[in-house]
């Protein structure tokens, strides 16, 4: 009888705190649930950089401790012009990354898209490879041992494996791989050398890359890892295709990250066999079938996925360096213009308004049923 009054006595206490452990686990945040495994990462565009809302501000913090910038430190912002340099911006991105402890990548050096115009007249050799030379010796000199990683090259393959005919290839044939890779680790010898690009888990273009990264060791450039964008659908790619690039990346000692992670929820017009993508899908309400609100199916789909997907991450922690979101929220997406402007698509953890989704809570529940 006494130990029965005893235990009353001590009821309120044992449910106040487990409550408050209930609490403890629902402020644990992505980075701090994966800081074992790999970085978590986000993109940032310029109002984040200047942290001009103070709740997505808040919510970077709490979340990410990994930072890419998603479009300020493109040659066409950055370089604008010959003899001209702007940093003021990516200035204050890394100083953003530095002040909350941030692991940070820089994105991205040499590209063919998002160039400054004066940059795509080039057509002499001597000329584009002493671009080369002062563009990227500049920017990573510039940032030596304050950016953490950088994409040297973005985005140099076709789907089928073969070199795109970029400004560079045209004018440098595949020797400017080679090339960008030894500026950018003679300007700085010890950050992290990565090449970046979309669909490069499927096998064809897999294969390219491979290739190229074999050709980049094989003249002498310093490579440290592959960056796999992730611009992913809710069914492709499968999870057997993307642990087969983990694996066959990771097979050359080079680091796997997956550097602009979303899925798509959104019919894509390409799927659709013969129809050009064009001005006519714009505002068809057959493409655009969420404006208001993600159902709750297509909600647990997403969940789902991106549950398959960390799993998977996490099973080959050893071999990711970092899984980076291309964004904080599904407001700013980018893959709400594109392929088609002026969708409303759901890609990311958070919501519009800054709340976590079940995808979020899916990705989370992974690790606090692990360990
Ligand atoms: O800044 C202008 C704004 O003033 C104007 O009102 C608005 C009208 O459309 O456009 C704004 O610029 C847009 C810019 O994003 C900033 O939002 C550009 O039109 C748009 O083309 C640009 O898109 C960026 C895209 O790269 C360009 O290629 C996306 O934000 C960015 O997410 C995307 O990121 C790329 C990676 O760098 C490489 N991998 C693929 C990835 C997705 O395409």
């Amino acid at each position: 009888m006494k130990l029965i009054n005893h235990y009353l006595l001590l009821l309120p206490l044992i449910i106040l705190s487990s409550c408050n452990a209930k609490k403890e686990t629902t402020a644990i945040s992505l980075k701090d649930s994966y800081k074992k495994d790999f970085y978590i990462g986000t993109a940032l565009d310029a109002n984040q950089i200047e942290e001009k809302n103070a709740k997505e501000d808040s919510l970077i913090k709490k979340e990410f401790n990994a930072i890419t910038a998603e479009n300020i430190m493109k040659s066409m912002f950055v370089h604008p012009a010959k003899d001209k340099y702007d940093f003021a911006l990516s200035d204050k991105f890394v100083a953003y990354g530095e002040k909350n402890k941030m692991f940070i990548h820089g994105h991205t050096l040499i590209w063919h898209s998002q160039l400054a115009p004066w940059m795509t007249e080039i057509k002499d050799s001597t000329e584009m490879k002493a671009f080369m030379k002062d563009h990227i010796t500049t920017i990573v000199s510039k940032y030596k041992g304050r950016i953490d990683s950088w994409d040297v090259v973005n985005e140099a393959l076709n789907e089928d494996g073969t070199l795109r005919k970029s400004v560079f290839f045209n004018t440098l044939g595949e020797q400017y791989l080679v090339d960008a890779f030894k500026f950018a680790a003679a300007a700085d010898p010890k950050v992290d050398l990565y090449y970046n690009d979309y669909n490069n888990e499927e096998p064809s273009k897999r294969e390219g890359n491979i290739n190229l990264i074999k050709k980049i060791k094989a003249g002498g450039g310093k490579i440290d890892g592959v960056g796999i964008q992730a611009h992913w659908r809710l069914e492709s790619p499968s999870i057997e295709t993307i642990e087969e690039s983990i694996l066959a990346y990771s097979a050359l000692g080079l680091k796997v990250a997956f550097t602009e992670l979303d899925i798509t929820v959104l019919p894509n017009p390409w799927d659709l066999k013969g129809a050009d993508v064009n001005q006519n899908f714009e505002g068809s309400a057959k493409m655009n079938p969420y404006p208001e609100k993600l159902p709750d199916s297509v909600q647990v789909k997403l969940a789902e996925r991106y549950a398959s997907i960390f799993k998977l991450f996490v099973k080959h922690k050893d071999k990711i360096s970092r899984v980076t979101f291309w964004g904080v929220h599904d407001g700013q997406s980018w893959l709400n213009d594109w392929p088609i402007r002026g969708r409303t698509n759901y890609p990311l953890l958070f919501d519009k308004d800054l709340k976590p989704k079940k995808a979020y809570q899916s990705v989370m529940k992974l690790k606090e049923t692990k360990e």
